[in-house]
C-alpha cells in the first residue's frame, strides 16, 4: 500500500500518470477477480462491506421493480449484519419495500427450506433474497448454494454478504451460483475503507451514486487506487494460504473454547460448534454464552488485563442491546446478555490463547460479582 501510495495519478485520468494507476486497479482487479471465483468484469470496488451491500441491496430493489412493480418484497434471514438488516428496514421505510424475515435454527443456520418457504408464499412479489456467507457474531456458515438454486428455480437473484468468509473460506462466486456478493478488506489483513461487490454481469443494478461513471457506471468516484492495490495482495496472498491457516486457527478456536467451557459455571459456545470443524463455523471465531455475567463488563475487564474481544457485533458496541442475532437464533435476554466474541486472526497464536484464558477466570469473577450487586 506504500509503495502504491508514492505514486500519483487518477485512474480515470488519460495521461502517463493516470494509465499508469489505472494499470493498477485493473491488476488489482484480476486478482481479486481470482480469488473469488469471478470474472474482472464483474468486480466493482467500493468503499467497504457496507457500501457493497447498500447497492446491492436498493440497487437490485431499484432494477428489478423498474422491470416488474410488483417486485418490492425482500426476502432476507434474520441474523444479517446491520449493513444488511439497516438497509432493510430503510428501504421498507423510505422505498416502498416490504420484507420476510427469515428465522435461522438455534445454531444460527437459515435452511434453503425456511427461504423457499418465504419465496414460495409469493414468488412474483420478490425482488431479492439476501444471505450472508458467514455471520460475524457466532461465525455459523450457510449453504449459499442450496440457497442459490431455490432463489434461481424463481429467477429471483441472490445476494449474500461474505464479509466474513472472504480470505477465511473457499468462495467462488461462479461455482456458488450467488448473483451479488460483498467482500471487504480489512476483515482479511487488508487497509479499512476498501471492498468490492461482486456483480453478475448479467445482473440488473440501478446506481446509488451518479457523476463520473467510474466501475462501469455503477459506482461512480475516484478510485482509491493504493488502497484496491493493497485489497488485491491481502485477498490472494489469504487465499494462497486459506487451508493450512484456517486449521491453524480452527485449533487455537478449539483449545480456546474447550478450556473455557472446562471452567464450569454453565459457559457454553454459542452458535454451531464441533472440534476440528472447518466448514460450518469460521475457523477464526469463539463465541462463548457466559451465565451470571454481563458480556460488556467482561470485554472491559478483558481489555484492562490486554486481551481485547467483544460482546455482540463490533459495529454494536456501546448500543446496551443483546445481539439480534442470539435472540433471534432463540436464546432470551438474559442469556444474550452474557455473550463474548473473540476473533482469532492471521497473528495469532498459542500465546494469545493462553493470555486470554489466563485472564479470564478473574475477568469472570469481577463481572458476576458486578452483576450479584446490581
Ligand atoms: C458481516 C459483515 N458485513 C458487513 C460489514 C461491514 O463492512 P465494512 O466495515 O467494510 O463496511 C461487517 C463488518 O464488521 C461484517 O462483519
Amino acid at each position: 500500500m506504500s509503495e502504491a501510495l508514492a505514486h500519483t495519478g487518477n485512474a480515470s485520468s488519460l495521461h502517463t500518470s493516470g494509465r499508469a494507476a489505472r494499470r493498477v486497479v485493473e491488476e488489482s482487479r484480476e486478482q481479486v477477480a481470482a480469488a473469488l471465483g469471478a470474472r474482472p468484469s464483474e468486480i466493482v470496488f467500493t468503499s467497504g462491506g457496507t457500501e457493497a451491500d447498500n447497492l446491492a441491496l436498493w440497487g437490485t430493489l431499484a432494477a428489478r421493480r423498474d422491470a416488474d412493480p410488483r417486485r418490492r418484497r425482500i426476502v432476507v434471514s434474520g441474523v444479517e449484519h446491520h449493513a444488511v438488516l439497516d438497509t432493510v428496514d430503510f428501504l421498507v421505510d423510505h422505498e416502498g419495500a416490504e420484507v420476510t424475515w427469515v428465522a435461522p435454527d438455534t445454531d444460527g443456520v437459515v435452511t434453503p427450506e425456511a427461504v423457499r418457504r418465504a419465496v414460495e408464499t409469493d414468488p412474483g412479489s420478490v425482488a431479492l433474497i439476501s444471505v450472508m456467507w458467514a455471520n460475524n457474531e457466532v461465525g455459523t456458515v450457510q449453504d449459499v448454494e442450496a440457497i442459490a438454486e431455490v432463489a434461481h428455480e424463481h429467477g429471483i437473484p441472490l445476494h449474500s454478504d461474505a464479509v466474513q468468509a472472504v480470505g477465511h473460506l473457499p468462495v467462488d462466486v461462479t461455482g456458488s451460483g450467488v448473483d451479488l456478493l460483498s467482500a471487504t478488506a480489512h476483515k482479511l489483513g487488508g487497509p479499512m475503507g476498501v471492498g468490492a461487490l461482486a456483480l453478475k454481469r448479467d445482473a440488473a443494478l440501478v446506481p446509488l451514486s451518479h457523476g463520473g461513471g467510474q466501475e462501469r457506471g455503477v459506482r461512480s468516484g475516484t478510485l482509491d487506487v493504493a488502497a484496491i492495490r493493497a485489497f488485491a495482495v491481502a485477498l490472494t496472498e489469504s487465499v494462497a494460504e486459506i487451508d493450512p491457516e484456517a486449521k491453524r486457527l480452527a485449533g487455537l478456536r478449539d483449545r480456546l473454547v474447550e478450556s473455557a467451557v472446562a471452567l464450569g459455571g454453565g459457559i457454553r459456545p454459542g452458535g454451531f460448534w464441533r472440534p476440528g470443524d472447518l466448514s460450518r463455523r469460521l475457523p477464526g471465531n469463539a463465541h462463548l454464552l457466559v451465565p451470571g455475567c454481563d458480556g460488556d463488563s467482561l470485554l472491559y475487564l478483558l481489555d484492562a488485563a490486554g486481551v481485547e474481544c467483544s460482546t455482540g457485533s463490533a459495529c454494536q458496541a456501546g448500543v446496551p442491546r443483546p445481539s439480534h442475532v442470539l435472540l433471534a437464533m432463540g436464546l432470551t435476554d438474559d442469556e444474550a446478555r452474557g455473550a463474548l466474541r473473540v476473533t482469532l486472526g492471521r497473528t495469532s497464536d498459542d500465546g494469545d490463547v493462553d493470555a486470554f484464558l489466563a485472564a479470564l477466570p478473574a475477568a469472570l469473577e469481577r463481572a458476576r460479582r458486578a452483576a450479584g450487586a446490581r
